[in-house]
């Protein structure tokens, strides 16, 4: 079933110069990835994300906590972009300035064409140093010990953001400025329960600019969007590209 693309947010779509669109694990959901407060699978269904995307997990357990990311980036190699993630690249071709901020570190986004994309938590594809911060693009995979840096001999991790670490500053004021400068703003396939990332869409509100929720279910957002398309993204995002651009 198909829904209603509402005309007059088709009107402001075509008349729009600047467009800036948050997603989370929920534009991910239909490329067959867990949202991220999903229970997880198989072997590490014992152990919740929190317990494993930290620092106090990485300094307590390196090896454990490099497997999991071994093991996620490993379960990507079969994933592939959905009609969500494309409808986004088309509405990139199609407005003068258009923002992507992702809060996903899957690197789907990337993956299907996008361009413009603000990463807030990192992306589980990078790599860096845990001390000196270098990033690399190789490293043994010894089985049996995490890797350490070339330049410095630290141990590597995933460049992701962990719970209770800054997000990147560069990305983040990007993301802000694109939130405070926009005609029209997405939130797409997230819950908005995390800080700063669920505060974009309420400075594009306070700044006068249309927010438009695609989501699921309804999140604390709902109230103040002006749009709220309940459903899936990778259903409705194609639909509403098609109808503002056909
Ligand atoms: N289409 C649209 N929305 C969907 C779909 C779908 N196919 N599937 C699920 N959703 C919605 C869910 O209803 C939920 O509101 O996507 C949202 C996903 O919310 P979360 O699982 O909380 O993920 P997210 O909002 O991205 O989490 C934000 O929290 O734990 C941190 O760093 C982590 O980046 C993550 C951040």
């Amino acid at each position: 079933m198909t829904m209603e693309i509402p005309s007059d947010l088709i009107r402001f779509l075509r008349k729009a110069n600047r467009v800036a669109v948050l997603t989370g694990a929920g534009v991910s959901q239909e490329s067959g990835l867990r949202t991220f407060r999903d229970p997880q699978t198989g072997l590490w269904a014992q152990y919740k994300p929190t317990d494993l995307a930290s620092p106090e997990a990485f300094a307590r357990d390196p090896k454990l906590v490099w497997d999991w990311y071994a093991w996620r980036r490993e379960a990507l190699k079969g994933v592939r972009p959905n009609a969500g993630h494309y409808a986004l690249v088309e509405m990139e071709k199609r407005v003068p300035e258009f923002t992507l901020i992702t809060q996903n570190v899957d690197n789907l986004h990337r993956f299907a064409g996008s361009r413009n994309v603000l990463e807030l938590h990192g992306n589980i594809q990078r790599v860096r140093c845990s001390e000196c911060r270098t990033f690399t693009e190789d490293w043994g995979d010894d089985t049996e010990a995490v890797p350490h840096c070339n330049v410095c001999g630290g141990l590597l991790r995933p460049d992701v953001v962990w719970s209770g670490e800054n997000l990147p500053r560069l990305e983040l004021e990007a993301a802000v400025q694109a939130a405070r400068k926009c005609d029209v703003f997405f939130s797409v396939g997230t819950s908005g329960v995390v800080q700063p990332a669920a505060s974009l869409a309420f400075a594009a509100h306070n700044k006068g600019a249309v927010v438009v929720e695609v989501n699921a279910e309804s999140t604390p957002l709902t109230p103040k969007a002006d749009f709220f398309l309940q459903g899936k993204s990778g259903e409705l995002l194609p639909e509403l590209v098609a109808e503002v651009w056909k």
